[in-house]
């Protein structure tokens, strides 16, 4: 694929390489100039819709493609260049408030300007999800999933829901959340026994990965904590073993892995991000396509039987006279408990349920894999005591934040101030930025995370002594001044739950065990799980060197 072309043609045609690439039934050629059209034809409105002076005034990076704008320059390089901000960092050193170049000569506002953040989170109703990220998510987490609503739509079951990711809530999981990291502890321990060749243990150990030298063996500790993290969403989230862990034959667990699979791929990726802005072609039976389509049915199937079941307890409970039963303290549990009590306004159906139980699984299962994955260091073994171990997660969390980068879009003309005037193309300070309504805005949570004018010049270490003292610049994250969960009304909903998950595995795994990085692979990909434009759950492996300490 050509990287910097001039040619508007290539590049109309480069991101539609995939599609070519895999096995169509339609004609491809036929496909491509129709897509070309379709998303010429939809963005012109926006190509022509004004510029306020002072987004125009706004600097930033020059255009590098007339198709692409600005996105190439930014979004294979988030993950390829082994740092995880969501822009280039010298741009948002430049201009920590700026203007992109978007697809087909739109335009992007940027900010890292705490003032802007907050105003462009604290406001869903003018700042929302455009419809290409929601098509996005709607593909794994259907409809009526959480993450996809907006408005009042939204603010119904997230009431609903809040109380049950809060901290007593999530206090009731943390034996659950033990047991699995038991179990994880005891499948990496298994791999040193002289007794066991690990051969069936480690499914995608290859060659000399298999041997154990010098007390050491190579293991994708990224694959392992991914299937932890299923196992968890699976058994604290709705009561369902997935058994990941285990291996276990689960229908369920085989459609999952193979939707990870075929999206893990960079060109499928891509596909998604087709499908995304051509919800068309989501008929189109790619490979991709059929493997989300099954994940979906089979997560749809496990969903309703789950809910349904658990109904029936809920009533057989009711019939005898205890009114809400012991049905468990899984997070959907408490989701119909809750229901029995809630006014009919707060009510949810069995289909809105399912769909929680699919975004629990999109937005709660691959991030907090790579959050648990983004540090294996030895630092933490000197680490004495909770408050440690707090400082640890938080660092993690801020240096490798899983989900890198999101968009809104402005459904109304609205004026976003800045805490830090930039200055402007013709010179002038530019204090406030006038947004258009259908604005596209590019929210840089990993950029925020790593900036120095909230971090300090040592922003990119990783030091968690830092969060002894309260930073003096205060971003709108809802947790620890960190972008990573974000902030406001559509904050995560999760950010407990997998804080609380993570400490649980850390404190087990480092007890037990070192992780080093292999010599001979110091190229180790790392990527955010999910960022806007590199599409959805990536699979990234991260073999380590794993020992078992005395
Ligand atoms: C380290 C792990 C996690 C990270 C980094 C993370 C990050 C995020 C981010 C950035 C958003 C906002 C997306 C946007 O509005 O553009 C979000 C939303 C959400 N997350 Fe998480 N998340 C994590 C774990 C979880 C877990 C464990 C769950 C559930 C069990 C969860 C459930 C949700 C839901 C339901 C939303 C939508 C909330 C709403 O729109 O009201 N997340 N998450
Ligand atoms: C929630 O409660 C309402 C009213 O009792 C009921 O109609 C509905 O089916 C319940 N939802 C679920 C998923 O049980
Ligand atoms: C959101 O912005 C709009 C337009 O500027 C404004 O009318 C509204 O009051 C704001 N809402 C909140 C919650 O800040």
């Amino acid at each position: 694929m050509p990287s910097n072309s001039s040619l508007p043609l290539a590049d109309v045609l480069a991101p539609l390489w995939a599609v070519a690439s895999a096995p169509l039934v339609v004609s491809v050629p036929a496909a491509l100039a129709l897509l070309a059209l379709l998303t010429w034809a939809y963005l012109y409105p926006r190509r022509r819709a004004a510029l306020s002076a002072s987004m125009a005034n706004l600097p930033g990076p020059d255009r590098t493609s007339p198709v692409f704008g600005n996105w190439r320059d930014f979004l294979d390089k988030a993950s390829d260049d082994g740092t995880d901000s969501s822009l280039p960092l010298e741009w948002t050193e430049k201009w920590p408030t700026g203007r992109l170049h978007g697809f087909f000569g739109t335009h992007i506002f940027y900010s890292t300007d705490p003032a802007a953040l907050s105003c462009i989170l604290q406001n869903d109703t003018v700042f929302q999800k455009p419809s290409r990220l929601l098509n996005l998510l709607g593909i794994l987490v259907g409809g009526q999933g959480l993450i996809v609503l907006e408005g009042d739509a939204h603010r119904r079951p997230r009431k609903a829901m809040n109380p049950t990711f809060g901290p007593p809530a999530i206090r009731e999981l943390v034996p659950l959340f033990y047991d699995k990291a038991f179990e994880l502890r005891d499948k990496f321990a298994s791999f040193f026994d002289p007794a066991n060749d690990g051969v069936a243990l480690a499914r995608r150990a290859e060659g000399d990965d298999k041997v154990v030298v010098g007390g050491r063996r190579k293991v994708d500790v990224q694959k392992f904590l991914a299937e932890f993290a299923l196992d968890i969403i699976g058994t604290a989230g709705f009561n369902h073993d997935t058994a990941a862990l285990n291996d276990s034959p689960s229908e369920f667990t085989d459609a999952w892995r193979a939707m990870q699979d075929a999206l893990g791929q960079k060109e499928k990726r891509e596909l998604a991000q087709l499908f995304a802005m051509m919800p068309v072609l989501e008929k189109l039976p790619v490979e991709a396509q059929v493997k989300m389509t099954a994940y979906n049915d089979a997560a749809v199937k496990v969903g309703r039987r789950l809910v349904e079941n658990k109904k029936a307890a809920l009533e057989a409970a009711a019939a005898s006279g205890d009114a809400k039963g012991e049905l468990g303290r899984d997070l959907v549990s408490l989701l119909l408990k809750s229901n029995l009590s809630s006014k009919p306004s707060e009510q949810m159906s069995t289909d809105e349920i399912v769909d929680q139980i699919r975004t629990f699984l999109f937005a709660g299962a691959e991030t907090t894999a790579v959050a648990m994955s983004g540090r294996g260091q030895p630092e933490l073994r000197h680490a004495n005591g909770l408050t440690y171990l707090e400082y640890f997660v938080r660092e993690i969390l801020r240096i490798h934040s899983p989900v890198s980068n999101t968009i809104r879009k402005t459904v109304a003309d609205v004026v976003v101030p800045l805490s830090k005037p930039v200055t402007g193309r013709d010179g002038t300070l530019v204090e406030s930025v006038v947004l258009r309504k259908g604005t596209t805005v590019f929210i840089p949570i990993a950029s925020v995370n790593v900036d120095k004018k909230i971090w300090g010049p040592d922003a990119s270490v990783f030091n968690p002594d830092r969060h002894a003292t309260e930073p003096t610049v205060k971003t709108p994250g809802i947790y620890a001044n960190l972008l990573t969960f974000i902030g406001g009304p559509r904050n995560c909903i999760g950010y407990r739950f997998s804080i609380a998950e993570i400490k649980v595995v850390l404190f087990v795994l480092l007890r037990s065990f070192s992780f080093e990085t292999l010599p001979q692979r110091p190229e180790q990909r790392r990527m955010p799980s999910y960022s806007y434009g590199q599409g959805l759950p990536l699979v990234p492996e991260m073999p380590l060197l794993v020992r078992v300490l005395e």
